[in-house]
């Protein structure tokens, strides 16, 4: 059983915890995952660590609630549990020192970049991150994550905060400026980390995308998280979720993703309490 210490809400069906899991505080690094499971009947679903406090022994989630599993978690409150997690899964980011990076957070994929943008502030890069969002409202973490850069620019799309526009418009203004970047991690919508990496392919800009496929057992063994990157199948719970996102097949990730849509709807119409 692992305790929610903490819960609350940072976006309309968006929300933040904080669970005791020891284990996984102790060893988790920027870029990695959990999978969790609500009860014993319940779905695997795989949620990334936002945050993570070693002496504490807690980790952070930051989820979206767009379905059965999600909007059971979003129920939850602080002193209740959820019955399992598995972690830390996944290849943590590589981290080095590059000089530029430019960190781009779309929506909730806003919550998994601050630990990456963290490691890369404190081994000595120049971190300018732009997050993104559909309106004011759906901007998220945006004061943890200012801290930790040299420069953010906050994009809304419909110009309710920030600048009005996607959040690959910040980029691309600076691509086309010639202004010096090293390196770019894009996380968020799939849309989102294909149009950044067709924006850095062009001028050879290293680009990092980290991958949303379905997931199951998160440790290869399912082999449901395949994605195609150069041309290989890989499988983005063990050799990702992080790839360069210049080598990605984007379109058949969007495909794979809209696998179950009826079972989907079937589940959370029948989930009784995610109605109240
Ligand atoms: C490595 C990784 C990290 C992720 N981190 C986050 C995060 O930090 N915050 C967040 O809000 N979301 C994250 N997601 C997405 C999250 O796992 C899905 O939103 C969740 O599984 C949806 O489940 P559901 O039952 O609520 O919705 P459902 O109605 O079952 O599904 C809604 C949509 O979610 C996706 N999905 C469903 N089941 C899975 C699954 N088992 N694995 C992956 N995607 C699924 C599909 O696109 C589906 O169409 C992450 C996904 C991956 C692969
Ligand atoms: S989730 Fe099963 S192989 Fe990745």
């Amino acid at each position: 059983m692992y305790k929610i210490v903490t819960r609350r809400e940072l976006a309309p069906n968006v929300k933040f915890i904080e669970v005791e899991a020891k284990d996984i505080a102790a060893k988790v690094q920027p870029g990695q995952f959990v999978i969790l499971r609500l009860d014993e009947p319940g779905e695997r679903i795989p949620l990334t660590v936002a945050d993570f406090n070693r002496s504490k022994g807690t980790i952070s989630i930051i989820f979206q609630e767009v379905g059965k599993t999600t909007k059971q978690l979003g129920l939850l409150q602080a002193g209740e549990n959820i019955t399992n997690i598995v972690g830390p899964l996944g290849q943590p980011t590589h981290i080095e020192k590059v000089g530029t990076v430019v960190c781009v957070g779309g929506g909730v994929g806003t919550a998994s970049m601050y630990p990456i943008t963290r490691a890369f502030k404190e081994t000595g890069n120049k971190v300018i991150t732009i997050i993104g969002g559909r309106s004011q409202d759906y901007i998220i973490w945006e004061k943890e994550i200012g801290v930790i850069s040299d420069t953010l620019i906050v994009t809304t799309d419909d110009g309710s905060y920030g600048e009005k526009g996607l959040a690959t418009k910040p980029l691309e203004e600076m691509i086309r400026k010639k202004e010096k970047i090293d390196l770019v991690i894009a996380i968020g919508p799939v849309i989102m980390m294909k149009a950044v990496s067709h924006l850095t392919k062009s001028c050879g800009i290293k680009t990092i995308v980290s991958l949303n496929p379905i997931m199951l057992d998160g440790t290869g063994m399912c082999g449901v998280c395949r994605v195609e990157v150069n041309n290989e199948t890989r499988f983005a719970c063990f050799h990702g979720p992080d790839f360069d996102g210049h080598l990605v097949n984007f379109d058949l990730l969007m495909h794979r993703l809209k696998t179950y849509p009826e079972e989907e709807k079937i589940s959370l119409e029948k989930c009784e309490h995610c109605r109240k």
